[in-house]
């Protein structure tokens, strides 16, 4: 019998198409993982899982007996439980170096578009209620010369601060777990702690990974410590921020608004209280997603399934212990 593969959310499914050889990949889209019973039968066979944000637990590794690799397509692997895996050989790969600057396009977007209130004006246009002049109700908040505080200075981060830096004459601060003397000398930025960047900053830019660290980061505590005239934009995990309190922020006007693309629960529920705020940006997890990027994801995605599958060392892989 062929080996099996699960291809789990995995969009571009003729780069799978050279492993139809060798392999029998299974796809899954849009199904409930722990509830699906194409996909529990699936896993007892799988020797390989390649897709985006599947939650590997304990319990799907334990109806994957054959598991070598989860090869994730995004850079993001907080959704894979690394010590489970190691301990039970199975490899974890992701996709960096490839999307740091489709995604810091898509962030800074978001930062302008809270900033100048674009998709509240865009619905504004198109729902007719554009009779006269602007009043001063309407007007937005200058993003220029402005100061940029950066929260998780990794590749995507220093692509934010390259655009805010040098497109915008900005000035950046940024917090990080280590010093990023590159993004220092080529943009300017100066390194502070989380409070002195929360306290100075007119837009707070998180793109922390999701660890057990920067859960919950950002809650009511660091929201008072914002200015009132702060936008908020979150681009890393939506568990890094306390959803109730920017809620609580935003009605109580401690902050002037955000620009989120990552929440708590993706898809977001359409009842979520957050999308009642117009001052409140908000997308889709956008970051990577363009035709350009999303393909040199799943390729790379394919190449560290192959080279996992294969006996190699994967090129992007998550947990190197699991060969010792
Ligand atoms: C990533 O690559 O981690 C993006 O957020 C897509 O999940």
């Amino acid at each position: 019998m062929r080996k099996k593969i699960i291809a789990y959310n995995f969009v571009f499914t003729e780069v799978l198409e050279e492993l139809n050889e060798h392999y029998d990949v299974v796809f899954f889209d849009g199904i409930v993982p722990k509830k699906d019973r194409e996909f529990i039968q699936a896993l007892q066979e799988a020797v390989g899982i390649v897709g985006l944000a599947l939650p590997v637990d304990e319990e799907l590794l334990t109806r994957a007996p054959h598991l070598k690799i989860v090869s994730n397509n995004s850079t993001g692997f907080n959704n894979l439980s690394i010590p489970e895996m190691t301990k039970r050989g199975v490899m974890g790969t992701n996709t960096p170096g490839v999307l740091e600057e489709t995604t810091a396009d898509a962030i800074f977007g978001i930062l302008l578009a809270a900033a100048r209130r674009i998709a509240e004006l865009d619905h504004f246009v198109k729902n007719g209620k554009w009779t006269k002049h602007l009043t001063k109700d309407q007007y937005a908040i200058d993003v220029h010369h402005k100061t940029l505080g950066i929260i998780g200075m990794g590749k995507i981060g220093a692509q934010i601060a390259k655009r805010g830096h040098l497109g915008f004459d900005m000035n950046i601060l940024y917090h990080n777990r280590t010093r990023n003397p590159e993004a220092e000398k080529q943009y300017d930025a100066t390194y502070c702690d989380l409070d002195t960047l929360l306290k100075e900053a007119d837009f707070v830019c998180l793109m922390t990974p999701l660890t057990s660290d920067t859960e919950n980061l950002i809650g009511e505590r660091e929201f008072k410590l914002m200015k009132k005239s702060s936008i908020f934009v979150n681009g890393s995990r939506g568990k890094t921020v306390n959803e109730e309190a920017l809620i609580n922020a935003l009605t109580n006007q401690e902050i002037y608004g955000a620009g989120l693309d990552v929440f708590r629960l993706e898809p977001l529920n359409p009842d979520h209280p957050i999308l009642s705020f117009p001052n409140v940006v908000t997308t889709p997890h956008i970051g990577s997603s363009t035709f350009e990027t999303e393909l040199k994801m799943a390729r790379l995605a394919v190449e560290n399934l192959v080279a996992g599958l294969a006996g190699e060392r994967p090129k992007n892989l998550v947990n190197p212990e699991v060969l010792l």
